[in-house]
């Protein structure tokens, strides 16, 4: 894992659009793996002002999301559909149909994990993967536990995981308690994967991803086996990691 350090969010995030735009002028036609949360909503703003300042074209690309609840129609304002249009798609030139995220009806439909599947392989597999972390070391919705070699599937998202979310909801019981997540051995199979990682919230657990054993408990850490990862990972993130002297970054 190669670890880009930067000063803050407002940079992280500038360093991942440059990322994601040299990914794009290398290869317009990438499958970019996109996520949601907090943390890439900044990537996604840089996005859109190099797309009006310098016309990087988004009109060849492809992207696949990570996740999705299961339970919200596409046009609720707290799904990952209804997100993505807002943070990104309705402001850069990517053709509608070529985005993808997956959608379940509902907790029940094995089918749709599937499918998704089958979407990734026949567009060619994901170029670039952006991923961002949650707080107990889940990437997509793939929590503590989850089987490294899982695909595309339903998920029950774990308290903590719904507690972390809770803030875009009214109120506790409107966050749902499963989405449908690609599995990790699918984020594991695209060619490059960048982590954004931001804030105190998140020091604990990019410490341990630094410091520990390759685990199912710690979803994250198959990443170490992943042979082209970049973290980009900010000062309150690193601030435990860099107090453990004799850490090793990669
Ligand atoms: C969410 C998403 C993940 C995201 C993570 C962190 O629940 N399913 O894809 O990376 O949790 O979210 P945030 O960026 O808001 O901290």
């Amino acid at each position: 894992m190669k670890l880009i350090e930067v000063q803050n969010y407002e940079e992280m995030s500038k360093v991942a659009a440059k990322t994601i735009i040299e990914q794009v002028h290398t290869k317009p036609n990438s499958v970019l793996g996109l996520a949601t949360g907090g943390t890439p909503i900044g990537t996604y703003q840089h996005l859109i002002k190099d797309f009006t300042q310098n016309n990087t074209s988004f009109e060849k690309a492809i992207s696949v999301n990570l996740d999705e609840y299961i339970g919200l129609e596409k046009d609720n304002p707290q799904s990952y559909n209804y997100y993505m249009k807002e943070q990104l798609f309705n402001h850069i030139n990517i053709p509608e149909n070529q985005t993808y995220l997956p959608f379940a009806k509902s907790i029940d439909d094995e089918e749709a994990g599937r499918n998704y599947e089958k979407l990734i392989e026949s567009l060619g597999g994901i170029d670039m993967q952006i991923l961002g972390i949650g707080e107990n070391g889940h990437i997509g919705f793939n929590e503590p536990g989850t089987s490294f070699s899982s695909t595309t599937g339903i998920v029950k998202l774990t308290d903590s995981t719904r507690e972390a979310n809770a803030r875009y909801f009214t109120k506790m019981e409107d966050v749902p308690t499963h989405a449908i997540s690609m599995g990790i051995s699918t984020i594991m199979k695209s060619r490059k994967i960048v982590l954004l990682v931001s804030g105190v919230k998140k020091a604990p657990v990019l410490n341990e991803l630094f410091q520990a054993a390759v685990k199912e408990d710690l979803p994250a850490s198959i990443l170490k086996e992943h042979p082209d990862v970049t973290i980009i990972a900010d000062q309150e993130a690193l601030s435990i990691l860099k107090e453990n002297k004799g850490s090793v970054y990669s």
